[in-house]
């Protein structure tokens, strides 16, 4: 299959020389042509410029079989959101009552609820009747515009129920589209029976989980919730040493609820990226500085559960990345939509639009492993991207944060 995009008003994120991430001042440029046009011939992005240059370039061995007239549209790379639990049982609205009522994240988690709710009624699901709910959301996202996505499993708590949600996340990756990295969360709650003694829960995680994770090859990555209440700095080292034993990288939950050393444990143990990061300090930022981990704001957790936000401008400020995800899940962002993350960036952090540009696409590649082949358009890249509506500039995109403006989906170089 080839497609060819003609007379594209301007083509977004483009990377003649890819990088792997882009950090602090940088964030405030992105490439763009003007008039542009863009082949992609099978899952591949081929060649792409100005339109003038297009009957210089040999399109003849190509053999176009679509062209499609882009006037006073944009083309973007597809979103890379790359933190999501999207594989869940059910929704939560009355958890949502409830805080609304007044009761903190925390003391619904206390009283059972929050993630164990989840764990109590994805124990009762089929793997049939997980993959077909997930798989609505996954169609829900690709008509958003994302093409890669990260989902972890967390929602099992035991061996089987972990197992059980990586299998799932295993047929997703193998029946859809997207580009997908299935991340290992058995440490996202600790089950009431251990509540007394959490490292025996630990132990289980390392003993009897990741042993039989890793034989089957269900997981990418690894991650931990290390805040207040959930798992301390000493069970996530613990986890991450034994991760590391099987070649899992960490992408960890920190810094949500407390500034409680998540941070820095991730950083020690080489993660992939640290995500949330409500609560930042200056020793926080300084271990940043001096790591190749992606720092992720996750705008959507902070938005529905009223937190404090992470300071994304000090970050930039100091020269380091940012990436944006949607953290998609029952609890705390019931939504996979990045164009509104783009929103949240820009309105509530501060952001600048070509920085929430980067933090949803390059960065965003970046903290899930795969910006070598995703978050930019580059020959060679993946020809995932999207064809917006008539808009008068990219600026536009996550200023009219609720109107719907994506036209076409393509991903691995087809049609959605
Ligand atoms: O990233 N913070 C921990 N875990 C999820 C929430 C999951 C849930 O409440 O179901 C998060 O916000
Ligand atoms: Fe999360």
């Amino acid at each position: 299959m080839k497609i060819l995009l003609v007379n594209i008003k301007e083509l977004v994120q483009v990377e003649e020389e890819p990088k792997l991430w882009v950090a602090g001042k940088d964030m405030a440029k992105i490439h763009t042509v003007k008039d542009a046009f863009l082949l992609m011939r099978d899952e591949m992005i081929v060649d792409f410029g100005p339109m003038d240059e297009l009957n210089k370039r040999d399109l003849d061995n190509y053999d176009v079989l679509m062209e499609i007239d882009c006037s006073g549209r944009m083309v973007f790379p597809s979103f890379c959101d790359s933190h999501t639990h999207l594989v869940y049982p059910a929704s939560r609205e009355q958890e949502f009552v409830d805080k609304i009522n007044g009761l903190s994240y925390e003391e619904i988690a206390r009283r059972g609820g929050g993630i164990l709710n989840s764990a109590r009624r994805l124990h009762e699901m089929s793997e049939e009747e997980l993959c077909a709910s997930a798989l609505e959301r996954i169609s829900e996202i690709i008509y958003k515009g994302t093409g890669a996505v990260e989902i972890k499993s967390g929602y099992g708590l035991n061996p089987e129920d972990e197992i059980k949600m990586l299998r799932v996340i295993r047929r997703l990756k193998e029946s859809t589209p997207l580009a997908i990295k299935s991340t290992f969360l058995g440490a996202h709650s600790i089950p009431i029976e251990y509540r007394d003694n959490p490292s025996v829960y630990v132990d289980q995680i390392i003993n009897d989980m990741l042993p039989r994770i890793a034989e089957e090859e269900l997981a990418d990555y690894i991650d931990v919730f290390c805040d207040t209440g959930f798992f301390t700095v000493a069970d996530t080292e613990r986890i991450l040493e034994a991760g590391a034993e099987y070649g899992l990288l960490p992408k960890i939950h920190a810094n949500e609820l407390g500034l409680t050393g998540g941070v820095q444990v991730g950083v020690k143990n080489k993660a992939l990226s640290v995500d949330h990061l409500e609560y930042l300090g200056d020793d926080e930022i300084n271990v940043l500085k001096h790591s190749h981990t992606m720092p992720t704001i996750l705008p959507g957790a902070a938005f529905f559960l009223d937190l404090p936000l992470s300071p994304a401008r000090k970050l930039i400020d100091s020269g380091l990345p940012v990436a944006l995800a949607t953290d998609f899940n029952p609890g705390s962002s019931p939504s996979g939509d990045m164009k509104f993350m783009q929103s949240l960036g820009c309105i509530r952090y501060k952001m600048l639009p070509e920085e929430v540009i980067n933090a949803t696409t390059i960065n965003s590649a970046y903290a899930m492993g795969i910006s070598d082949g995703y978050g930019s358009i580059a020959r060679g890249k993946a020809a995932n991207v999207f064809i917006t509506r008539e808009i008068p500039s990219y600026q536009y995109f996550p200023y009219a944060y609720n109107s719907e403006l994506i036209e076409t989906v393509i991903l691995r170089g087809e049609i959605q």
